[in-house]
């Protein structure tokens, strides 16, 4: 298994892992369109030649990154990779400078939510209708 920096030859592979895990619909350029604004803020964990979990991350301020997506393919989880794709991002935010993460997570994804706090998440608010179906976001942060 190795984590490393995504590659634009990942796409297809990140592609079906989102689109397994994640209830949003993500227009598939998005991912494309994110890589030049921080490329260091896109990690993969790729095994026996497959990304099987992603992290995407922006930077949304001078001292602020955000977690877009997060996802780790069904028959890997519970085996810590989402955990060590966290702190690896944190390590890249703590090259740059960031001190704050944040991210907004369904206020239906109870499992999500308690992942991220073990992870030193807090809650700030409730977004109401947050997702593109209706569904109220929790707003989430973490000080670095
Ligand atoms: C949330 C998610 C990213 C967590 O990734 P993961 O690799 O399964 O998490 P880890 O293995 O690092 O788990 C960390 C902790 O949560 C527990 N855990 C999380 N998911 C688990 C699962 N499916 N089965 C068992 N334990 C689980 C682990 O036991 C571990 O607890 P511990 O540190 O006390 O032992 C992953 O479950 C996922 O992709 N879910 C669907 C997509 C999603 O909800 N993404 C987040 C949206 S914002």
């Amino acid at each position: 298994m190795q984590l490393r920096h995504f590659q634009n030859r990942d796409l297809a592979d990140v592609w079906q892992v989102a689109s397994e895990s994640l209830r949003e619909r993500y227009d598939p350029t998005l991912f494309t369109q994110l890589v030049p604004f921080w490329p260091d803020g896109l990690l993969v964990i790729e095994d026996m030649g497959r990304v099987v979990a992603f992290v995407f991350g922006v930077m949304s301020g001078v001292q602020h990154a955000r977690v877009l997506m997060l996802a780790v393919d069904r028959n890997y989880r519970g085996a810590g990779l989402g955990t060590l794709l966290t702190q690896e991002f944190f390590r890249e935010c703590g090259k740059k400078g960031i001190r704050q993460v944040s991210l907004e997570v369904r206020a239906s994804n109870i499992a999500a939510q308690r992942f991220y706090q073990r992870l030193g998440f807090f809650t700030v608010r409730r977004v109401s209708k947050y997702y593109s179906d209706g569904e109220d976001g929790i707003l989430l942060l973490r000080y670095l």
